[in-house]
């Protein structure tokens, strides 16, 4: 099956093309195989970083705008000839933005006479880890992390999974990017915070490691990113941007960034014990950050356990995972309303 896929949940405009193979059972046994023939990402991070984040009707209005330019450059491809089925996030994200890409992809998969599948997004990250074609062995643990989301999984297979648990308030997205804009980074804060972390002494200040010895499998980062706030006020008497010279932004950048690792890793080895996973896959937009990569790795290999983390261009929002999730939903049967749905869950 060819699948047209596009994705507008936040502020990434994208359009994949995909082959896809294999059956219900073969994505039971994590044998399905895909092919990114186009994998299209147009970025808005420029347009929405003047206000410091994501503006749901300026994402509308540039994805109302990217979609046909993108779509312009798949010219080349017969799309009514070649492809089988569109597929489009319904959710989650900004409401605004998903309308954008439902629209676009009901009159397309009109236009083309071709069936329009709805996928979400977390599933789509969920399953980014399938476009490298290894096979991936089960129960896994999966840690997904995003800009709005942070979610610790148990995965019997491609198809079945259970949520262990997730964030109470910020996700770890949210929390690098309020921790970035405290140091005044521009937004999105994490990348730039990761390349500050990279000179500075992740043990130079001891943040807390917050939940990470709570039996539970739940997060919680805005206690972090208040003792960072703290932190930097009690260096500083009065703005902590202005005189940002006078502490060391490297080592607050290094030290928090230790700290989210630390309960990251903490807590997805902790379930892999427990669960007796034979895989721990990384996943979402934070999983581009090299330290929580690297150290997610070696846990695993501590353990004993394979890991498997997606190609960095399949780690932010993409279409070529919404592609391949939109396969492995078909194969399940399993049909999501073509509707946005802001909050819609795992
Ligand atoms: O998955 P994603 O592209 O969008 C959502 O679905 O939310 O994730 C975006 C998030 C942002 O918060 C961004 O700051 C964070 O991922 N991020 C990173 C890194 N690259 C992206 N955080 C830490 N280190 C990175 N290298
Ligand atoms: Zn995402």
């Amino acid at each position: 099956m060819r699948i047209l896929a596009l994705e507008t949940s936040c502020d990434e405009t994208s359009i994949a093309l995909v082959d896809c193979k294999g059956t219900l059972r073969q994505a039971q046994g994590s044998k399905l195989r895909f092919e990114v023939l186009k994998n299209i990402v147009s970025s808005q991070i420029k347009i929405h970083r003047p206000f410091g984040g994501v503006v749901p009707n300026l994402a509308k209005r540039e994805h109302i705008k990217n979609l046909p330019l993108i779509l312009k450059k798949l010219k080349t491809y017969n799309l009514k000839l070649i492809t089988d089925a569109i597929a489009v996030t319904v959710g989650p994200g900004l409401e605004p933005a998903l309308w954008a890409g439902i629209e676009f992809a009901k009159n397309l998969a009109k236009k083309l006479k071709k069936p329009l599948l709805g996928v979400n997004h977390l599933e789509g990250h969920l399953h980014s880890n399938v476009l490298k074609n290894v096979r991936m062995n089960f129960p896994a643990v999966a840690l997904l992390v995003s800009g709005g989301h942070t979610i610790l999984l148990k995965m019997d297979s491609l198809t079945k999974w259970k949520k262990l648990g997730e964030t109470r308030d910020d996700a770890a997205g949210e929390a690098f990017d309020k921790v970035a804009r405290l140091l005044g980074l521009s937004y999105p804060g994490g990348p730039e915070l990761e390349k500050l972390a990279k000179i500075g002494d992740p043990k130079a200040i001891n943040f807390p490691r917050p939940m990470l010895r709570d039996k539970n499998y739940d997060f919680s980062f805005s206690g972090l990113k208040t003792s960072v706030l703290y932190y930097l006020k009690d260096h500083h008497s009065e703005h902590p941007t202005s005189n940002i010279e006078q502490i060391s932004v490297v080592d607050v950048a290094a030290s928090f960034q230790q700290a989210m690792v630390d309960v990251l890793v903490g807590k997805a080895t902790r379930a892999a014990r427990q669960f007796r996973a034979r895989s721990i896959f990384l996943s979402g937009g934070v999983a581009a950050n090299k330290l929580l990569r690297k150290t997610l790795q070696r846990e695993a290999k501590n353990l004993g356990v394979n890991f498997f983390v997606p190609p960095f261009k399949f780690n932010t929002d993409n279409a070529a995972m919404i592609a391949a999730s939109a396969y492995i939903r078909h194969l399940r049967e399993k049909k999501l309303p073509i509707k946005a749905d802001a909050s819609l869950n795992l």
